[in-house]
């Protein structure tokens, strides 16, 4: 099929493609939605009155204990339980292995190999090339065909119609960046500050993101939707702990995307501190964490060797809420979306 790509032509700059397209490692998705189709997209305000809940009604929640087996192995040679910062650069190196894969192409030799494996009757290579087969198809069914890490519609709609203008945009633990390049465009001509104190995604995960990815948002001088692209923000890369950054009460948006759940209840107290501590008074703080759902629990079972590198929990919106309610936060929008839950709160 012909397509224009509109990045090349700047003339139609202003008006979005609103299509979605599958590239052999992510779809590419620019698709408005309508009024009517928005709750399609994220299920809204589930809960009506925060102060009504306590953990003993909802439960605490699900922790994923199977870990990495890069993980146990470190942890054999070394002697000790693996410090957080270091199972994060473990995280960071695995996951992004996926985000490069060329799905279709690794799917054809993952096929040859387990056909390969059964001719060989060696059980081990029969079991070793069926569990790379399930995880090459479960990531392309997630992050391809369903879309749900990135999200970009989800997640437009949970962001949408906040009372920001050329926001100073802080993603804590921002790993790639990706929430904050789409705020970016839906909020244009800010600034963006990604922070992570692992200097890996700065030159692996957020260098790679592709400079192609268009993310929709709008254009400042007309309003109508435009779409932009990660080499037209301004976005500065920060390598620090969050905990020794300089900065004050002087963020629009302080924005987390699955960091919450990676603490313990002992410290999510101070997890919301950082959150209050470089946000405006008039600002947002808006946070996301995986969803407690059964086919998350299975795919972080089947992902075990990507994903499971960090202490991790899987919450439900209620439980998300409620650690950020108790920690003094209004809740002004709460939801879910594919595999995210996603709150947006006022400080107290
Ligand atoms: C689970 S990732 C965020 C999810 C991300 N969207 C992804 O795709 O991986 C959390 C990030 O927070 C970073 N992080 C954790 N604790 C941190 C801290 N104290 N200071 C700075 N960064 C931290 C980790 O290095 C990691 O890259």
């Amino acid at each position: 099929m012909f397509k224009i790509n509109l990045h090349e032509y700047s003339l139609f700059e202003s008006f979005p493609a609103d299509e979605t397209e599958l590239f052999p490692s992510y779809r590419k998705d620019t698709r408005q939605y309508s009024e009517r189709e928005y709750n399609k997209f994220v299920k809204l305000n589930t809960v009506s009155d925060w102060s009504q809940l306590s953990w003993k009604d909802i439960g605490k929640p699900f922790e994923v204990k199977n870990l990495a087996k890069s993980r146990l192995d470190w942890e054999n040679e070394n002697g000790r339980s693996m410090d957080p910062k270091t199972s994060w650069r473990f995280f960071n190196e695995s996951f992004h292995e996926w985000f490069q894969k060329d799905v279709p192409k690794e799917i054809k030799e993952i096929r040859k190999a387990f056909l390969k494996s059964l001719a060989s009757f060696k059980a081990s290579q029969v079991k070793q090339t069926l569990k790379e087969l399930g995880q090459i198809h479960i990531w392309n069914y997630a992050h391809r065909i369903q879309d749900g890490i990135w999200d970009p519609r989800g997640k437009r709609a949970l962001f949408e119609g906040l009372d920001v203008k050329k926001p100073r945009i802080l993603f804590l633990g921002a790993a790639e960046g990706y929430e904050a390049l789409q705020l970016a465009a839906m909020y244009p001509d800010g600034e963006v500050i990604l922070v992570d104190y692992d200097e890996y995604c700065k030159t692996h995960r957020f260098k790679d993101f592709p400079e192609s990815y268009p993310f929709l948002g709008s254009n400042p001088q007309t309003g109508s939707s435009k779409v932009w692209y990660k080499d037209q923000m301004n976005i500065e890369y920060v390598i620090s702990d969050i905990r020794d950054l300089p900065y004050g009460k002087e963020f629009d948006i302080v924005l987390s995307v699955g960091l919450l759940e990676h603490f313990p209840d002992e410290i999510k107290p101070e997890v919301m501190e950082w959150h209050r501590k470089f946000c405006k008074d008039s600002g947002y703080v808006i946070m996301t964490t995986p969803r407690a759902q059964l086919h998350s629990k299975l795919y972080y079972e089947i992902m075990a060797d990507v994903m499971n590198h960090t202490y991790r929990e899987l919450m439900t919106i209620e439980q998300m809420g409620l650690y950020v309610y108790e920690n003094g936060f209004d809740i002004i929008r709460h939801g879910f979306l594919k595999v995210h839950n996603g709150i947006i709160a006022k400080v107290k």
